[in-house]
């Protein structure tokens, strides 16, 4: 590598990532837990040769026009929405993110809001701490049956099928709809092959794993919650845009779906006197699947390592868009 090229990391990131730039780059990292704004971001990118984003940091034609010298961009995610993909491949810039090593971490926290919400551990606390505790109660706080109950995954990549490997040990019967591209795993892992209305009809749980593009975003509207049963849960784990916030806050609203699971929303931040934030149906957590100490860390040393390996000729071992790597 010629001199230090700058990389600019766009939040405090796990140590290990920034241990593993160090060595051979010089750092520029932004200090605040608030994301920089897009003018604050352009400021930070100026003289970058790669950046380390976060999945806020809108990146696009116009970022990268502004910065010719950014060759790559390595998202700290898996997913990597907030890249416009087809503008950086135009122009040569590498994408890369951090798939793999948070599959497991992600599938859990979802299998987590599935079972809480269907076992109503959020309002059970609560209703310890506003003092209603005052007997055993045949009939107070009654969930839904986890165990042998019908679970659709809809997006059977590889965090959809982390959350069908837990869901076999609850004995649950997998839905995935027919036109998934994992025809082949899904059978593998006994789930059954469903046009989406049948998994909407069907399904006591719903859980959304796709990642949000044009074909994903708001995926599940009015019309999903009208099919699906006034029992059902939802959850989803993937993007907040996926789901319309409006026609999720009306089903829950009116009982034509039971409950929601949330580790995702639209908007994020979600505001605290948001409807989605206050219904009792509602469990929410702030975009944290994959926040574990662990796989934080793996994320921070991959997508560090990815940029090392890029600027010292090498192919990242996670690129988005390889293509870039013939041309330059
Ligand atoms: C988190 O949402 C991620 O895409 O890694």
């Amino acid at each position: 590598m010629a001199g230090r090229p700058l990389v600019v990391v766009t939040r405090d990131i796990p140590q290990v990532g920034l241990d593993i730039l160090a060595p051979v780059c010089d750092l520029r990292v932004w200090p605040q837990e608030m994301p920089p704004t897009p003018d604050e971001l352009a400021g930070l990118l100026n003289g970058a040769e790669a950046a380390l984003t976060l999945l806020d940091d809108r990146i696009d034609g116009d970022v990268l026009d502004a910065h010719p010298e950014l060759r790559i961009v390595s998202n700290f995610a898996v997913g990597y929405d907030n890249i416009n993909v087809a503008d950086a491949t135009a122009r040569g810039v590498a994408v890369c993110n951090t798939p793999g090593v948070l599959t497991e971490t992600t599938a859990e926290f979802a299998f987590a809001l599935l079972m809480a919400t269907a076992r109503r551990v959020g309002e059970a606390q609560q209703y310890i701490r506003d003092g209603k505790w005052h007997t055993w109660g045949p009939k107070v706080l009654l969930g839904q049956n986890v165990t042998g109950a019908t679970l659709g995954i809809v997006g059977f990549g590889r965090i959809g099928q982390a959350m069908a490997k837990m869901a076999s040990g609850f004995d649950m019967k997998v839905l995935v709809p027919d036109t998934t591209s994992n025809v082949d795993e899904a059978r593998a892992m006994g789930a059954t092959l469903v046009p989406m209305d049948t998994l909407l009809a069907e399904s006591d749980f719903v859980s959304l794993h796709v990642a949000l593009n044009d074909d994903t975003y708001q995926l599940f509207g009015a019309a999903e919650f009208e099919k699906m049963k006034p029992s059902a849960i939802l959850v989803n784990a993937a993007r907040g845009r996926v789901v319309d916030t409006d026609a999720l806050v009306t089903a829950l609203e009116t009982g034509q779906i039971l409950a929601a699971g949330l580790d995702v929303s639209d908007p994020e931040p979600l505001p605290a006197d948001h409807p989605l934030a206050n219904m009792v149906n509602c469990t929410i957590a702030p975009h944290i699947a994959s926040a574990t100490v662990q796989t934080r860390d793996a994320m921070a040393s991959i997508a560090a390592t990815n940029i090392v390996r890029f600027l010292q000729g090498e192919s990242p071992s996670f690129i988005v868009n390889p293509e870039v790597l013939d041309n330059r």
